[in-house]
């Protein structure tokens, strides 16, 4: 597996696939990889002949307060595994790279709508940093297929809406959320739960699944939404929201929507850190 840092490498391999007319399939990530995105690589592996992972980890998504100076970066780990499981090329670029004019400048994609509720409420600006990163990815590397995982709903939506709004050639595939034995969702952040977080994080996903049984029984979802935010703060979690939403569109389901449409979606902190999960209930 080849490792580029700057644009010129990049296009040189890519314009060598090109001429052989073979398609190419991204995978985009921050590194720190995990079961998670090796699920998303052996996807893209499936959907073309040539596969590039990039390892980025994007200062413009990150608010203020967040842990973009802290975040993980195991390059050499992730190069490692990423060549174990025969990826083609890892894309790793430096900031200067990504952001030419400066991050603090930088062109900024806002996608409007979708970007405005749940995460958008709790991470003001984070969608904008994706959208502009994805869209910027898209443009160096122009695959025919971009893989996704459904543990970042929200996220899949916005880039799902980019790809359409500006055009783009390219397929987005989502690959569903991989979890531990527990029901833990895999993240790269889960490696900072201490024992005691670490054994109380997989609440999250029973709650969701306990919210999915309710609404499918009838019960009304304020009420299900208000027992389950009761239910995880007695566990000692603060819930940032605790919602059932129609799935493409994250807006209140109104009360003639399909169940298959909805999903319910948590993000709730556990002294430092922030979990967010879902569960789509077509998944069921
Ligand atoms: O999901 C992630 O790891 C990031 O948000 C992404 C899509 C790679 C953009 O930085």
């Amino acid at each position: 597996m080849q490792t580029v840092h700057d644009l010129a490498s990049l296009r040189a391999a890519l314009r060598a696939w090109r001429q052989q007319d073979q398609r190419i399939a991204l995978v985009p990530t921050m590194g720190s990889l995990h079961a998670g995105h090796y699920a998303l690589l052996r996807r893209a592996q499936q959907c073309a002949p040539r596969v590039v992972a990039s390892v980025f980890v994007n200062p413009t998504q990150f608010g203020p307060n967040e842990d973009y100076t802290r975040y993980p970066r195991t390059l050499a780990q992730d190069q490692a595994g990423l060549a174990a499981l025969d990826c083609d090329l890892l894309f790793a670029p430096t900031v200067e790279v990504m952001y030419p004019c400066g991050s603090e400048d930088a062109l900024s994609i806002h996608v409007p709508g979708i970007t405005e509720v749940l995460e958008g409420v709790h991470r003001p600006g984070h969608f904008d940093g994706v959208a502009t990163v994805v869209a910027k990815l898209f443009a160096m590397v122009q695959p025919d297929y971009a893989v996704f995982g459904e543990k970042d709903w929200q996220q899949l939506q916005v880039v799902r809406r980019l790809q359409r709004d500006l055009g783009m050639a390219l397929e987005i595939i989502a690959l569903p959320t991989v979890r531990e034995a527990d029901g833990l969702a895999l993240s790269s952040r889960n490696q900072y739960l201490d024992a005691a977080q670490r054994a109380r994080a997989p609440l999250i996903h029973a709650t969701l699944l306990w919210m999915r049984s309710a609404a499918q029984q009838g019960h009304n979802h304020a009420v299900i939404e208000h027992a389950a935010a009761q239910r995880l703060q007695r566990a000692g979690f603060a819930p940032d929201y605790c919602v059932i939403r129609v799935a493409d569109t994250l807006r209140p389901a109104s009360g003639d929507a399909p169940f298959a449409q909805l999903i319910a979606l948590i993000a709730a902190r556990l002294g430092s850190m922030r979990l967010i999960d879902n569960l789509p209930f077509a998944a069921s």
